[in-house]
């Protein structure tokens, strides 16, 4: 990463994100088990490098995930999140062979908490064995962070994330998702203020939020909206 020239996503004021810093683009898939609940990521696509480029977060763009103009149109942008760090959001919850920090209000509806039955369950297990490697997988995989899996020696397990920006699809639901920002890169408010950094961040793209700029899962509201679409979203 150079000083000069670090990745950021700045929010524009009634527009998009800028994303400046050469920050790679790709489109991830989530996919889900036999009951819904998500297991891995599938790569559909990797994006055209660009050293600057514009993210729609207005929902209206023709021309997904890039912004075409179509927030000239109107939508409410008006930034609600507050400046608070992960530890600030997060509550602690007691397991018995590990333990959790759980940031509510980030929650971006990954379901990857819902495998093997919920993360929130699986803590209050004694006696399996495997619950630990089961719960470090599914708040590793939680694009938006709500979710660390802290051991019993107090050690907060993060994944490695590249610096690199992925859109978020959701076939199973038929929506889109959010956009999953990893790796530490800098999210600069429209004033210019920079907000608590975090290795995961998903920012909402449909307009709805009702924490912008990041993601609160509204986007599930349109669930069944690409089921006649299929320009730009490739369903498994
Ligand atoms: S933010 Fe520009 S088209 Fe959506």
């Amino acid at each position: 990463m150079s000083s000069q020239n670090p990745e950021r996503v700045k929010v524009l004021e009634d527009g998009p994100y800028e994303v400046s810093g050469n920050v790679p683009l790709n489109q991830l898939n989530l996919v889900p088990d036999a009951e819904g609940a998500c297991v891995e990521y599938a790569k559909q696509k990797d994006y055209e490098d660009q050293p600057v480029y514009h993210l729609c977060r207005c929902g209206m763009s023709n021309d997904k995930p890039y912004c075409d103009g179509s927030h000239y149109h109107g939508f409410e942008s008006r930034e609600t999140a507050e400046h608070k760090t992960y530890d600030e959001m997060a509550g602690f919850i007691q397991g018995e062979q590990i333990d959790l920090l759980d940031a509510e209000i980030l929650c971006a509806v990954g379901r990857f908490c819902d495998t093997n039955g919920t993360t929130w369950d699986l803590v209050k297990d004694k006696d399996n064995p495997k619950i630990k490697d089961i719960v470090i997988d599914q708040c590793c995989k939680c694009p938006s962070g709500r979710l660390t899996a802290v051991t019993k020696y107090g050690q907060r397990i993060e994944p490695r994330l590249p610096k690199e920006i992925s859109v978020l699809e959701d076939p199973d639901c038929q929506v889109r998702g959010p956009i999953w920002v990893k790796g530490g890169i800098i999210i600069e408010d429209a004033e210019g203020g920079i907000y608590p950094v975090r290795n995961r961040v998903t920012l909402c793209r449909c307009g709805k939020s009702q924490n912008k700029p990041f993601c609160d899962a509204r986007h599930m509201d349109n669930e069944g909206e690409t089921a006649q679409e299929s320009d730009d979203i490739s369903l498994l």
